[in-house]
């Protein structure tokens, strides 16, 4: 099977990320979110994007112009009926995503893939509320999109090898690197990074160090690009919140449980930089 054109439902950080280098690589995007104005915050994301790589001299004006060209905005999921893929990188919350499953699945032709972008929510679940779960996949790209290389390619319980194939072959040609994972909560990334992150939310907690301490120790002492604090505010305080609840209740292990700062922060809406305010706060 070929793609040739792909959605992706969720123009917010993941998604317009998504769409930029699926763009990038040649494929018609259609790019869906609830409301216009979402979409066009997604695209003005890819625009600024582009331009910094035309100015660095990584690309030509003309060569954003005809990447910008093939990005369509779409409001309605019935738009999925001549597409070959969707990426779907909407909230980490399950009962959104099987609504947009279920339709998808009855809009979308018979052949096309069904791809989830999720951080930790079960393939299996989500495949389970279409009539297509052999065609549907976990794609987990990493956050700066245009920048990280790895792709976790998860396989849900009926994934076909097929679909796995094209999906492995398709994220080569974005130039990112595809790991093949099992349907487990968390994936690995996720499984390995969000507790590191939820116990430097507790050392904040429990006045063990500061922020920037904290952030300082894993920065200088184990070579990590950022801190864990500041990778939460990036990756955004909900999402984290999400994958650790999905980590509790998937393994039933209290080891996984949230820390309650990260819930009072959630509450009070500090997302991170999305929000402009988390652990730091932003312009
Ligand atoms: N933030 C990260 O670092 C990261 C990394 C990997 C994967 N993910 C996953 O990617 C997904 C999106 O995360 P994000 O950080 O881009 O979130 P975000 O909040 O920036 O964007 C989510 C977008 O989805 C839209 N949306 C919500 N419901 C929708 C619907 N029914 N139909 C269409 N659009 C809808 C919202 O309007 C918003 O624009 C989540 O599943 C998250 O777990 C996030």
């Amino acid at each position: 099977m070929n793609v040739s054109k792909v959605m992706v439902v969720g123009a917010g950080q993941m998604g317009s990320g998504i769409a930029q280098v699926c763009a990038q690589a040649g494929y018609q995007v259609l790019l869906n979110d609830l409301k216009q104005e979402l979409i066009e915050r997604g695209l003005g994301v890819i625009n600024k994007n582009l331009s910094r790589n035309v100015e660095k001299g990584r690309m030509t004006a003309e060569e954003k112009q005809d990447v910008l060209g093939l990005l369509i905005p779409s409001t309605d999921l019935s738009d999925a009926k001549d597409v070959d893929l969707v990426i779907e990188a909407a909230v980490e919350n399950m009962e959104i995503k099987s609504k947009i499953f279920a339709q998808l699945d009855e809009f979308a032709p018979a052949h096309t893939i069904l791809a989830s972008n999720t951080s930790s929510l079960p393939i299996t679940e989500i495949a389970a509320v279409t009539k297509r779960p052999e065609k549907v996949i976990g794609m987990h790209f990493m956050n700066p999109v245009p920048v990280m290389k790895l792709v976790e390619i998860i396989r849900g319980l009926a994934t076909a090898d097929e679909v796995y194939q094209v999906i492995e072959e398709m994220t080569k040609t974005l130039k990112k690197v595809p790991v093949e994972v099992n349907d487990f909560p968390g994936f690995v990334s996720n499984r390995v990074l969000m507790p590191m992150i939820n116990e430097a939310i507790y050392t904040l907690y429990e006045g063990v160090a500061t922020k920037e301490a904290i952030d300082e120790v894993m920065k200088l002492g184990m070579n990590h690009p950022m801190g864990p604090l500041t990778l939460a505010d990036f990756i955004g305080l909900d999402t984290c919140l999400y994958i650790m609840e999905t980590l509790h209740e998937g393994f039933g292990d209290d080891k996984y449980r949230p820390c309650p700062l990260l819930r009072k922060y959630v509450k009070a809406g500090w997302l991170g930089k999305k929000t402009g305010r988390g652990f730091y706060t932003y312009e």
